[in-house]
């Protein structure tokens, strides 16, 4: 990347601001600057002035629709480009010198041809553009558990997101100082402008797409889409892949759960983090609202995506929430599944790919039982009920602020985090798992999360609705072997004084006429209230070969006509199921054989055994 040095280019790089004193920063900056060539270079300073400069710009340069001032004060539509709607695991690399240290989980390219084909991409695509600086803190700022990142991007979009989503600007700097530590982060749209060219609304590289780590230098280079993941590089390139292989080295999890608070109506306070893979349900169970019968239940909201946990001097584990906002799913959120979140997204939020009422309010499928009569929908066309196509994209999605959340707990910036009691995983499953098994151990625990799987969703893109293996909801986010990464949670298990308790889930089990059995949402704070019963050691269970779950009379049924027979259905454990299902956890392991924990190997045996 050793691009000659223009004076226009070193000019730029010389105008940081004086605020700047981290001269590493100024210096890569300057780097960057030389390679993508941009027409402008700027530092951004994370004020709400910027914030609303930029939002305008974008409304000028049809990027952003403002919505309507009344309805949703506030608020923007951005319409992607139909090609770039989601994260793509397909073009998502993590290149490690040693092939083996990424695992089967993890495309990999060597990381010299990697940063060969990079340099290429990189020279001069930010031609015509503006290059923005945004230092940022994953977790509150200061906070022993945070970390900081600086992302350099050509998108605007991406720099009003990153100010919902995470804690920006210079206060980020004043936590840096001169010489504090930074992941670098690039990205570019990949769509240089010439001269004259005109713009696109949603910019973006047809032909490539690339988004990559080099761990041992913990670098982030995301080329060619401005969506989501593949684009906001605090979220899962940071926070997750790379922040994963940084809790393995130091010793604690970056995970792709959400973190709530339960407060029953006696007793003790307490936190569950839960794994889902993407679109199965973070959002709405972080955000719950308890049943009306349930309602001395109170249920509050730290994160809905990620959680970064470390272990405590008394030998807990506390967590926080690196993120400051959420890019939620907006299809299914409704006043019924989930009210907390409809209010969050009534001001100052960022719709991406949704419909647009005629009044100039938003629509998703599932918002309203009828649709309105016409809509614009995500691609910018005339809708109409009986047209055939959705009106949003199933991966549309809002960019909201934490503080907005009606059920946000008064600690989601406790730069401390909070102890966690409980680990909840669960995948969507339509068949073979149960509602809800706890784990014997914290082994059996693991093992439990090891093998999960989840039907694939919107989020990526690819097929939809094929159950694949998803370890830990990790599978598109561990930066590392899975194997490794198995071991490093058993290694954390061995080191706590009180691990918390583990539970499987599946909210997503159908019947006969592929309806779900179970009705979720709310309702699973039945699901939830068991589990802080035998958190306190009172709730009633019944051991299985899968671990220990409720039977009928364990649970509370107050204001729920379930039934037994429905409970049994959804409890069942079916043989035949289960044989193919642990067959499969084989294949897992023999793809991860290299480097597989043997604890697990003989869990797996002593399941086969006991079915
Ligand atoms: P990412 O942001 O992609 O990581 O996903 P997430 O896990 O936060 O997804 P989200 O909560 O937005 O999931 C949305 C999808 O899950 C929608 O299709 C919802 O209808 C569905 N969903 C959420 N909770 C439940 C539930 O309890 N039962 C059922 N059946 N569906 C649910
Ligand atoms: C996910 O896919 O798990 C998400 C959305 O949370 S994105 O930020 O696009 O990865
Ligand atoms: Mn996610």
């Amino acid at each position: 990347m050793n691009q000659p040095a223009t004076a226009t280019h070193l000019a730029q790089a010389a105008a940081a601001p004086s605020y700047v004193t981290h001269r590493k920063l100024a210096q890569w900056v300057a780097e960057i600057a030389r390679l993508t060539k941009p027409d402008r270079i700027s530092w951004c300073d994370g004020s709400q002035q910027e914030y609303d400069r930029l939002c305008n710009e974008m409304v000028a340069s049809g990027t952003l629709t403002r919505l309507n001032l009344e309805k949703r004060p506030g608020c923007f539509l951005a319409r992607s480009d139909p090609d770039d709607v989601a994260r793509m695991e397909e073009r998502t690399f993590v290149c490690p010198r040693n092939r083996e240290d990424a695992g089967p989980n993890n495309n990999w390219v060597a990381p010299d041809e990697m940063r060969a084909t990079l340099a290429k991409l990189f020279d001069g695509c930010m031609r015509g553009r503006t290059l923005y600086v945004i230092p940022y803190s994953m977790g509150p700022l200061g906070s022993h558990i945070a970390h900081i990142g600086v992302e350099l991007t050509d998108s605007p979009y991406v720099v009003a997101n990153m100010k919902l989503m995470t804690r920006i600007g210079r206060r980020v700097l004043d936590v840096l100082g001169t010489s504090g530590y930074f992941v670098p982060c690039v990205h570019s749209v990949g769509m240089p402008l010439a001269p004259g060219q005109k713009d696109l609304p949603w910019p973006s590289n047809k032909e490539h797409k690339y988004i990559v780590h080099f761990p041992e230098t913990r670098e982030i280079w995301s080329f060619g889409s401005g969506y989501g993941g593949n684009a906001l590089l605090g979220k899962k390139c940071l926070a997750l892949r790379i922040a994963s292989i940084m809790a393995k080295e130091q010793g604690w999890l970056a995970e792709h759960m959400l973190i709530l608070g339960i407060q029953p109506p006696q007793g003790e306070k307490r936190y569950i983090a839960a794994a889902f893979p993407s679109a199965c349900g973070k959002t709405n169970l972080a955000m719950l609202v308890p049943p009306k019968a349930l309602n001395g239940w109170k249920v509050t909201t730290i994160g809905e995506d990620i959680a970064w946990i470390k272990p405590g001097k008394d030998g807990r584990l506390y967590a926080i929430n690196p993120e400051a906002g959420a890019f939620g799913v907006a299809p299914g959120t409704s006043e019924q599944t989930n009210a907390n979140c409809l209010a969050a997204v009534r001001t100052n939020t960022i719709f991406t790919n949704v419909a647009l009422t005629p009044d100039g309010d938003v629509w998703w499928e599932g918002l309203t039982k009828e649709p309105p009569k016409e809509l614009i929908d995500w691609q910018g066309k005339p809708w109409t009920p009986g047209c055939g196509r959705k009106a949003a994209h199933p991966n549309a999605r809002f960019t909201m602020h934490c503080s907005q959340i009606p059920s946000v707990d008064p600690d989601w910036e406790n730069p401390n985090g909070v102890p966690i009691s409980a680990f909840l995983f669960g995948g969507r499953r339509a068949t073979t798992v149960p509602l809800v098994t706890e784990a014997l151990d914290w082994e059996h625990g693991v093992y439990m999360a090891a093998t999960m799987a989840s039907e694939t969703t919107a989020a990526i893109v690819g097929q939809v609705g094929v159950v694949r293996r998803d370890p830990f909801a990790m599978l598109p986010f561990c930066g590392y072997h899975f194997g490794d990464y198995f071991r490093h949670w058993l290694e954390i298990g061995r080191s706590l004084k009180q691990p918390p308790r583990i539970f499987g889930v599946n909210w997503f089990r159908l019947d006969e006429n592929g309806k779900f059995l179970w009705p979720g949402y709310g309702e699973n704070m039945r699901v939830l209230k068991w589990v802080v019963e035998r958190c306190e050691g009172n709730g009633g269970a019944v051991d299985t070969p899968l671990g220990r779950m409720p039977r009928y009379e364990d649970m509370e049924w107050r204001g729920l006509d379930l039934g037994r027979a429905r409970f049994a259905e959804l409890t069942k454990i079916d043989p035949a199921q289960w044989r193919k299902e642990v067959q499969e956890h084989a294949e897992l392991f023999d793809k991860l054989k290299a480097r597989m924990p043997k604890e697990l190997l003989a869990l797996r045996d002593r399941l086969e055994q006991a079915l």
